[in-house]
């Protein structure tokens, strides 16, 4: 069935085209200017970031106040946040203002081009979306391959609810599911393409069994440091290997019912200086490769009691570093760090790899994924230098 061009829709494709994320022509274009984005995007909270945290504020479609507003962001080039703390944004901010965690939004619409381009969408392919969240992009999907080719996953039971009334609204019927992306989804591989709008920290070894041979899976694979976006093509024998895509992106990490075991160690550390300015670690390039050393260490700007900035980080395993971001006398930064790895040092090590090879970013690198191992290569699966991702 071919649906009209929607206005609004039509003027936000129009620059997405300009953007140069978006083709003149062509079925994906056609498809967003058919699909209303504020069908899928009813209600949603900008927001700004204070002292206290981030601060939301509601702003809906159906309020006539709030109208002209809502329409110049849902037709805007912007993430719009549509779920905090797990609740539906109108639960999540029944006064129309609020804080806490987001944990889920409609994605950039010329990031969401961009990736679908990449994922080649030509032959009709048979694709499994993994974080529904608005419906938006499965609609998108829909009205490009038609419904049957369409399955999208879900973690959050009422995203899955909300976008899948929207979706059956706006006459698109593809699977709509709430199921952890970890597992992939059995019920209706095999699937040709596994596009995760969600950041994962390795390829979940469940998709490899579920892309027919000749397929693709783009993710960002991302953890507490850095990532970047990768595209894997499954061969015959079952593993898959591809690059990171030169356009960085960035996506919310991955939610899990499993409750993430963490060892705490309980010793002194030990104290020492550095000369590598934690700062450095906003240079997306630099924190892809630390993210590489350092795995699954989370890393976060915590303050002292004494007011104090100071850069923590802290693995599975209990390994912890703490780093001083304001240098001591000398220019140098002090550093504690303890556990059964030593994390800033592998930091620093990965910084002196780093230069040695020219500061490159995420785009000279690869990975490799087997049901036995996953690995990130630099320049080449065979000889390059090698990083195991789990
Ligand atoms: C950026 S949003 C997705 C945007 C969506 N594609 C759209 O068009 O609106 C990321 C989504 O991933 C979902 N998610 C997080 N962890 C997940 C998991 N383990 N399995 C499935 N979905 C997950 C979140 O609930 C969230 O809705």
């Amino acid at each position: 069935m071919t649906r009209a061009v929607h206005a609004y829709a039509s003027r936000l494709t129009d620059r997405l085209v300009e953007k140069g994320v978006l083709a003149p022509t062509g079925p994906l274009t056609d498809a967003f200017r058919r699909v209303d984005r504020g069908v899928f995007v009813p209600a949603f909270a900008l927001y700004e970031h204070t002292p206290e945290g981030t601060r939301y504020r509601l702003l809906r479609g159906d309020v006539p106040e709030q109208r002209e507003e809502w329409g110049s962001h849902v037709y805007a080039d912007e993430t719009l946040i549509i779920e905090v703390k797990g609740k539906p944004i109108l639960e999540a901010l029944p006064h129309g203002t609020g804080k806490g965690r987001c944990t889920s939004s409609s994605t950039m619409p010329g990031l969401m081009a961009q990736i679908l381009n990449e994922l080649d969408l030509d032959g009709d392919p048979r694709v499994l979306e993994i974080g529904v969240g608005s419906g938006y992009n499965a609609a998108i999907l829909s009205e490009c391959l038609g419904s049957d080719r369409v399955t999208s996953i879900d973690i959050s039971p009422r995203l899955v609810s909300d976008a899948a009334e929207r979706l059956t609204g706006s006459g698109y019927h593809p699977i709509v599911a709430e199921y952890d992306g970890h597992k992939g989804y059995p019920d209706r591989a095999p699937y040709d393409r596994i596009i995760s709008t969600t950041a994962f920290t390795h390829v979940p070894p469940a998709w490899l069994d579920q892309v027919a041979s000749g397929g693709l899976i783009l993710v960002n694979i991302a953890g507490g440091t850095g990532g970047a976006m990768l595209i894997l093509k499954v061969g015959e024998d079952g593993t898959a290997q591809g690059r990171f895509l030169p356009e960085w992106a960035g996506f919310m990490p991955a939610r899990s019912h499993d409750p993430r075991l963490r060892t705490s160690v309980d010793d002194e550390g030990t104290s020492s200086e550095t000369s590598l300015d934690p700062a450095l670690l906003r240079d997306l390039a630099f924190a892809f490769v630390a993210q590489l050393a350092t795995v699954d260490a989370d890393n976060v700007l915590r303050t002292a009691d004494d007011g104090t900035d100071f850069l923590s980080m802290e693995g599975r395993d209990g390994a912890w570093a703490e780093v001083d971001i304001e240098p001591a006398r000398g220019g140098r930064f002090q550093v504690m760090q303890g556990g059964p790895r030593r994390l800033w040092t592998m930091v620093e090590a990965a910084h002196r790899w780093w230069v040695g090879h020219g500061e490159p970013d995420w785009s000279a690198f690869g990975a490799t994924v087997t049901p036995e191992e996953q690995f990130v290569w630099h320049d080449s699966p065979v000889d390059g230098h090698r990083w195991s991702l789990v």
